[in-house]
């Protein structure tokens, strides 16, 4: 029967997606110890494994301690956090899925609370009362809104650690084993706050003009690229508008996704907004696939792989995305949290692995045996 493309393999460098259902990183808040997944983790990721996914992606993993989004994130910031990654990695392996790990420096949004604590910012004494090293820090003085502090304005030295930072951390993600790196530059964290005019009031060669409002997202991926192995590819999740009048828009975002396809990232991850307390809110549900038109658009005037993501809620609705041209990839984020067998039930929606072939062979043949 006819293979939907939903269900296609996709090859990018040297790996092989089984198939364009890819679950988006998600921050659970839940690490043990310092920034180190533990059992909820390795349930929360490989249940999604076990339900089909091509390409799991973890949450937002901190390269610096200081710049955590919330204060139990997870990091790869630490040598220690190594090996507890390395056993999900390898438990999700055995199941069939890839694994990719988004690294991210919270920059000016650092230090906030989880969504079931009120997803407010904590104060800076919250945070030091924590005994951690947190620091907030921008391209300039300007705070992300009422309530966040205003962050300090990074020095070139500062800016050279951050570099060093992303590196360090995916020379472990490697050492994990993990298949992908997602660099996070949306959502109004430290890269997204230098790209925006609204956060960026710089007058050295990081402010000002778009091309210095992307330096620093050029150089941590060129950085990156150098350190990940040639065959494993990269991604950078975007914010394709940052939500704000006259900030960062979408003829920005294809002028930097052309930039990055030079150095060598491979798809393009379409998110928007975050920048700013007014546009911040990730939950909030907007209307079916509206993000899609900016993954389109960037895919077609950049001539670059797009994942698109959010509200993207079943298989049919994924399918006319791959089929109309407008993604490569489709993230799925809260429906996969409503369903972790989103990609097997996507499936069966379009008529694909009636037999179950795809399901965990511990379940496929009763499931195939069930009248
Ligand atoms: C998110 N989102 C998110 N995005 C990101 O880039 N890094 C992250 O760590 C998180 N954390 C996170 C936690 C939770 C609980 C949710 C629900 C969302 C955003 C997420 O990846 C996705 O882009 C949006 O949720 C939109 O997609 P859905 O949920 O409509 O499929």
């Amino acid at each position: 029967s006819h293979r939907p493309r939903l269900f296609e393999p996709l090859q990018i460098r040297g790996l092989e997606l089984k198939n364009r259902v890819v679950i988006s990183p998600m921050c659970q808040h839940s690490a043990e110890g310092r920034g180190r997944p533990g059992a909820w983790h390795l349930v929360h990721l490989s249940k999604f494994a076990l339900g089909g996914a091509g390409l799991i992606f973890v949450e937002s993993t901190a390269v610096d301690p200081g710049a955590r989004i919330g204060v139990r994130d997870v990091g790869l910031w630490s040598d220690e956090q190594v090996a507890p990654f390395k056993a999900i990695v390898d438990f999700v392996h055995e199941n069939g899925a890839a694994i990719g790990v988004q690294l991210a420096h919270a920059g000016r949004k650092a230090g906030s609370q989880a969504l079931w604590e009120g997803g407010r910012a904590l104060t800076m004494e919250q945070l030091h009362a924590t005994g951690e090293p947190w620091r907030r820090v921008g391209p300039s003085a300007v705070a992300a809104g009422p309530e966040w502090s205003v962050p300090e304005a990074l020095t070139p030295d500062g800016i050279a650690e951050i570099r060093q930072m992303f590196v360090a951390a995916t020379e472990r993600a490697d050492r994990a084993g993990f298949d992908v790196v997602e660099l996070h530059f949306g959502h109004g964290y430290l890269i997204a706050s230098f790209l925006s005019p609204h956060s960026n009031r710089r007058d050295d060669e990081y402010g000002g003009s778009r091309e210095n409002r992307m330096r620093l997202a050029l150089e941590v991926a060129r950085d990156v690229r150098a350190r990940w192995p040639q065959e494993k590819p990269l991604f950078v999740r975007i914010s394709a508008v940052d939500g704000t009048e006259d900030g960062w828009g979408l003829d920005d975002s294809v002028v930097l996704a052309r930039e990055l396809k030079a150095i060598g990232v491979d798809v393009f991850d379409c998110s928007s907004g975050g920048l700013s307390d007014e546009t911040r809110n990730m939950n909030v549900p907007r209307g079916l696939g509206f993000q899609v038109p900016f993954s389109e658009r960037i895919r077609r005037e950049a001539d670059v792989m797009t994942q698109a993501v959010g509200v993207i809620l079943d298989g049919p609705q994924a399918e006319a995305i791959l089929q109309e041209g407008r993604a490569d990839l489709i993230a799925v984020g809260r429906q996969a949290l409503y369903d972790p067998y989103w990609a097997h039930h996507a499936a069966h929606a379009l008529g694909h692995d009636l037999r179950f072939e795809g399901w965990p062979t511990q379940h496929g043949p009763w499931l195939a045996k069930r009248a």
